[in-house]
């Protein structure tokens, strides 16, 4: 940190554990610089941070107060920018971010009832995700912590859907099993706690959500298809198709949905003919893909708790949303004593609450970046370091 910021942010560390009455002027003063942050971090009771997520076609902001919880979250979703051309373009995700994220951290602090001299410090998605749309967030975080004298720190995107579900009032104890479903990944992950990460198994193609939004595109369904195909399979008839589930039948716990989706291909192509699709067509296939996709994770979960011998999962990530992976979930676990944990489902898709909450805990416990603005587009979780603290881990 540069020494202006670092003076100007450890007065206000100080200026906080005073008034929480922690630390006398004594063992303030005693301490060296870098010894006398980490050890303030510990003592500061709560911070208030700003969380900005910008890393694909979401702009979601919050602010997390350690002790309070979650105070506001604004989120803009750019659907309706993207949807003509079938996918995500990652310049007008950009620019797009550039105009929404100010005006959305003034509507955020106006709706807690905070002031920006309030905010302790700034945590911002730094990866993985579009390189251009992470250097928005990326570079307003380090402007405004520089400006306001409080540290920021670079989130992994992952990891803060992984630990979105703590922001539940119900929400699980370490360590679990994680499923990561989101446009971008399928992952198994032990998690003992906060950075401490063990990759169990992932898609050797497709993510479980890109398979979701092909297929919804070959449906005639905009992007992100998931929803709408969720939304189909509710009128599907569930005995008319019986798509295959993709190794289910070799051991392990890796994924793949490539199959899959060609299977699906094959059956619309069928169902054509020389003609177009029926909608009850349509209803049919998007439910038998919506089951096989439900019944491999499903069973892929259950191998994973069994394997880890643990007994609580938690699903996150933009696929965890769908209602029916959930009670399929929750009805196996059940049988044999497990839990699963999910998010709110409006944090299940990319919002500024879960990167707000992991970057708290991170800068609670003293982690800081240097000032440089840094993004890695591409950024394996288990490169995280862990975060050891009273209570957290
Ligand atoms: O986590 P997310 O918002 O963004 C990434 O980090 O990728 O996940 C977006 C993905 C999209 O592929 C979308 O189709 C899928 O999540 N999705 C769903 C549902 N809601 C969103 N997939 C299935 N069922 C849903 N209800
Ligand atoms: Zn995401």
């Amino acid at each position: 940190m540069p020494e202006r910021a670092r003076i100007l942010y450890l007065s206000r560390v100080f200026c906080k554990v005073s008034q929480s009455g922690n630390l006398g002027l004594s063992g303030w003063f005693g301490a060296c610089p870098a010894s006398m942050m980490r050890h303030c971090f510990d003592m500061v009771t709560t911070m208030l941070i700003l969380g900005l997520e910008t890393s694909c076609d979401e702009t979601g902001v919050a602010l997390y107060d350690t002790e309070r919880g979650l105070l506001a979250h604004a989120l803009f979703s750019q659907v309706d920018i993207h949807m003509e051309y079938g996918g995500v373009v990652p310049e007008l995700a950009s620019r797009d971010h550039v105009r929404k994220t100010l005006p959305l951290i003034e509507q955020v602090l106006s709706e807690a009832g905070c002031a920006a001299t309030d905010i302790d410090g700034v945590a911002y998605t730094a990866g993985p995700g579009l390189a251009g749309a992470l250097m928005v967030g990326s570079t307003l975080a380090r402007a405004l912590a520089w400006g306001w004298g409080v540290p920021a720190l670079g989130v992994h995107h992952m990891e803060g859907h992984l630990l979105a579900p703590m922001l539940e009032e119900e929400h699980p104890e370490f360590p679990f099993v994680a499923l990561l479903v989101s446009g971008g990944h399928t992952q198994l992950v032990r998690v003992d706690g906060i950075g401490q990460y063990r990759l169990l198994g992932e898609s050797l193609d497709d993510a479980a959500g890109e398979a979701f939004d092909k297929v919804a595109k070959m449906l005639g369904l905009p992007y992100p298809g998931g929803p709408h195909i969720a939304r189909l399979a509710q009128q599907g008839n569930p005995e008319r198709f019986d798509f295959p589930r993709p190794m289910v039948n070799r051991p392990g716990l890796d994924f793949s949905f490539s199959g899959l989706k060609t299977y699906t291909l094959n059956t619309v192509a069928d169902c054509r003919g020389d003609g177009e699709l029926s909608e009850q067509d349509r209803c049919d296939i998007a439910r038998a893909f919506e089951q096989a996709v439900v019944a491999t994770l499903v069973i892929k979960c259950r191998r994973a708790l069994r394997q880890e011998n643990l007994k609580t999962l938690v699903i996150a990530g933009g696929v965890s949303a769908n209602a029916s992976l959930r009670s399929s979930l929750e009805a196996a676990l059940k049988k044999e004593g497990a839990r699963v944990f999910y998010p709110a489902p409006i944090f299940c898709t990319d919002n500024g609450a879960m990167i707000a909450y992991a970057g708290a805990q991170r800068l609670q416990a003293g982690q800081v970046d240097d000032a440089e603005a840094r993004v890695r587009p591409r950024w394996p979780m288990e490169e995280l370091p862990p975060l050891f603290m009273a209570g957290v881990s």
